[in-house]
């Protein structure tokens, strides 16, 4: 068994307000994960601190086998290997999505956008600005840019929130899609069940600052 993704004994607070206390989790290399968890739990501070956007209190963090989060280490987000979907996703307004989507990689013939914009469907819109697509094709952009560079693991803060019933099925399709052809390790957040076991076979609950695995 291969881990992509272990963490031990993280901890992590905003000023008095504890929200990661002593936190565990192990994800093996290909799997899709998503943690649950109401409004404020944590989801998104757990992510960032993943990725290297956000500094925890304490804790180990490895990344295939490589510590990136410790005591006397704390490796910059570039350098994790991670793709990254914001929840509320951010575009270069000024570049079209092609540009957007080559923006994280310096070989701009690279042989992997067409085949990424071929999963996402969006060969139509790839000459036009973000201020020109809807909001569903927006996030299928940043997925795009978040796996243009084969990352070791794909992190997606709720990709569904905010789609109608028939682009979350879509979406999903999608995500199963990039999995199966890339074999990517794909960890999200997400707030309905049945959203997200259209993707995960493994289903957490950051709860009182840790994650239990929940049997529905
Ligand atoms: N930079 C910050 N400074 C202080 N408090 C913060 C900061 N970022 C987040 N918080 C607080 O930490 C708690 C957890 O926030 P977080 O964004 O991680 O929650 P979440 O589980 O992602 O919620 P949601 O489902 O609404 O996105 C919240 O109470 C939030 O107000
Ligand atoms: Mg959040």
């Amino acid at each position: 068994m291969i881990e992509m993704l272990r963490i031990e004994k993280l901890y992590m607070s905003y000023g008095k307000k504890r929200i990661i206390k002593d936190l565990n989790f192990i994800m093996k290399k290909g799997e899709i994960t998503t943690i649950m968890g109401k409004s404020g739990a944590g989801k998104t501070t757990l992510l960032k601190i993943i990725a290297g956007i956000k500094k925890p209190d304490g804790g180990n963090i490895y990344i295939n086998s490589e510590l990136v989060e410790g005591s006397k280490v704390s490796k910059p987000p570039y350098s994790r290997n991670i793709g990254f979907v914001f929840q509320n996703p951010a575009l270069w307004p000024h570049m079209t999505i092609e540009e957007n989507i080559k923006f994280p990689i310096k070989d701009k013939n690279h042989k992997e956008y067409q085949e990424v914009i071929d999963i996402l469907k969006i060969k139509d819109i790839q000459k036009s600005y973000p201020e020109e697509i809807s909001g569903g094709e927006g996030k299928r952009v940043s997925i795009a840019r978040a796996i243009i560079s084969n990352p070791n693991l794909l992190i997606m803060d709720e990709p569904f929130t905010n789609l109608d019933e028939e682009t979350k099925k879509d979406t999903a399709e999608m995500i199963n899609k990039i999995h199966k052809r890339k074999g990517i390790t794909i960890l999200t957040v997400g707030h309905i069940y049945e959203d997200n076991i259209m993707i995960s076979k493994r289903i957490f609950k950051l709860e009182k600052g840790v994650l239990n695995e929940e049997n529905y």
